[in-house]
């Protein structure tokens, strides 16, 4: 009999409810605050966003929230997903190491965004809603919520970072078959677009910038709402279904995570991988739980924990976060969906309260550990999941100088199918590292330090 490569869990084995870490934190995230009045935000302040139903998530702090039997039913195309053991990226690293993966390429839309897109959409589509605006980053959040718009027939009007929607033509192409309408931003049919155009017509737009206008899109509108495709309380929630199968998958597996790794964006399939296994932690269990994000926007190891914007033109409400300041704007770097100031609420008080652990990488060395592990198991990591193969060639070398069978997970949150261009580029050897300067971080910083300090 061959090794075991695939741990695989029946439909009917499927978690059938949500995990709400807020319930465990030994500190709670603080409130937002509403962005005119400084008071914390409540519920009606969000309303002209977000459906009431998913605002009811935002603020709950009940343990266990039940998946919809609708979303389970479409949950059923892809999940649950596999987790593997890497063994063949194993022997290509000589590492004692056991290296486990939990592939959430398998997706419709290729990446762990649908998780949560699905049951955004479903919400909405209970509450009535008629039409939906979103941003994206990388193209893999307009996809995956084109994709869950279209199986429950709600317009989507997608503001697709310039830069992407230049360098990843395909993912555009996508979200149109699915149904979507789909913008380069910034736009000159926005207020926010407008603004930031006027200051660079070159913009090459960012997370915060798409944020502002997909917001400005939908709050006056009655008829409209708005989605996020991560930092938010309710988005994390849904993407913990990926944590709480793996758990079940290393129970069949006869083992258990010493390390836990994702690569961190706005910090939604960190903290859906990780969150069940810091459940553990809180009863006791010992496991490290690491995020990983670019050098070039490195919000958890250089950010400030402060109160600031989700946006870039100050809109939104503030949010209580490891945050690089809302107008910073990172070098265009390849993996799009990293490039956000700011980090889930949830995850900066687990970081600020040394939870979990935060490393940054530039992106040569993340390209170059993706080809290994392409060439030895045979998919092609997302460039934003590269960063987490980062940190696990990192843990396993050190597996091998210390001669110790390390057990490591991480999270491979997306294939990399729609992201030739960058591979491309790193092929050629035209890959670049773009320095940031701590000028340009003090600079931003500066920008931010009068609003209020997180409590
Ligand atoms: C494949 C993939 N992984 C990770 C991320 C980062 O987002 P988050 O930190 O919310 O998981 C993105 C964002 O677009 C993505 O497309």
């Amino acid at each position: 009999m061959t090794q075991t490569i695939k741990y695989q869990l029946n439909e009917s084995d499927m978690p059938r409810q949500w995990y709400n870490i807020v319930a465990d934190m030994p500190n709670k995230p603080a409130p937002a605050l509403h962005p005119g009045t400084g008071q914390p935000a409540g519920p009606q302040d969000f309303a002209p966003l977000f459906p009431m139903n998913l605002i009811e998530q935002e603020v709950s702090t009940q343990r266990w929230i039940d998946i919809p039997e609708p979303v389970l039913a479409i949950y059923a195309q892809w999940r649950p997903s596999p987790l593997y053991r890497a063994r063949r990226f194993e022997q290509a690293l000589g590492t004692p190491a056991k290296i486990y993966f939990k592939y959430e390429g398998v997706s419709p839309s290729g990446s762990h965004k649908t998780n949560t897109a699905v049951p955004q959409a479903y919400y909405n589509k209970l509450a009535g809603t008629k039409r939906i605006t979103t941003e994206t980053g990388a193209g893999q959040w307009g996809s995956a919520l084109s994709y869950a718009c279209n199986i429950f027939g709600i317009p989507l009007k997608v503001y697709m970072v310039k830069i992407s929607f230049e360098q990843k033509p395909y993912r555009k192409n996508i979200m149109q078959i699915y149904g979507a309408e789909v913008v380069a931003s910034p736009t000159n049919t926005t207020n926010a677009g407008r603004a930031i155009l006027a200051q660079d017509p070159n913009s090459l737009g960012s997370l915060g910038i798409a944020i502002s206008e997909a917001v400005e899109d939908a709050a006056p509108r009655e008829d409209t709402k708005y989605t996020l495709g991560s930092v938010l309380n309710h988005v994390l929630l849904h993407q913990t279904i990926i944590g709480l199968e793996a758990q079940k998958q290393f129970k069949l597996a006869g083992d258990y995570p010493d390390v836990v790794i994702g690569c961190c964006g706005g910090g939604s399939n960190f903290a859906g991988i990780a969150n069940p296994f810091l459940a553990d932690k809180f009863a006791g269990k010992q496991v490290r739980l690491v995020g990983v994000e670019p050098a070039a926007c490195p919000t958890l190891t250089k950010g400030h924990f402060h109160y600031d914007f989700g946006d870039a033109v100050a809109t939104t409400p503030l949010m209580p976060m490891y945050t690089l300041g809302h107008d910073f704007a990172p070098a265009g770097i390849h993996a799009g969906g990293l490039r956000y100031h700011g980090m889930a609420p949830i995850i900066s008080q687990l970081k600020k309260d040394n939870l979990i652990e935060a490393y940054a990488y530039n992106q040569t060395e993340c390209f170059k550990d993706a080809i290994t592990f392409a060439r030895a198991e045979g998919i092609i990591p997302a460039p934003e999941s590269s960063h987490a193969i980062r940190h696990v060639v990192v843990e396993a070398e050190r597996a091998k100088e210390e001669g110790k069978e390390r057990v490591i997970l991480f999270n491979l949150s997306g294939h990399g199918h729609f992201d030739m261009s960058a591979y491309e580029t790193y092929l050629s050897g035209a890959i670049e590292d773009v320095p940031l300067p701590q000028s340009c971080l003090d600079e931003s910083w500066e920008k931010i330090k009068g609003l209020p300090k997180v409590a």
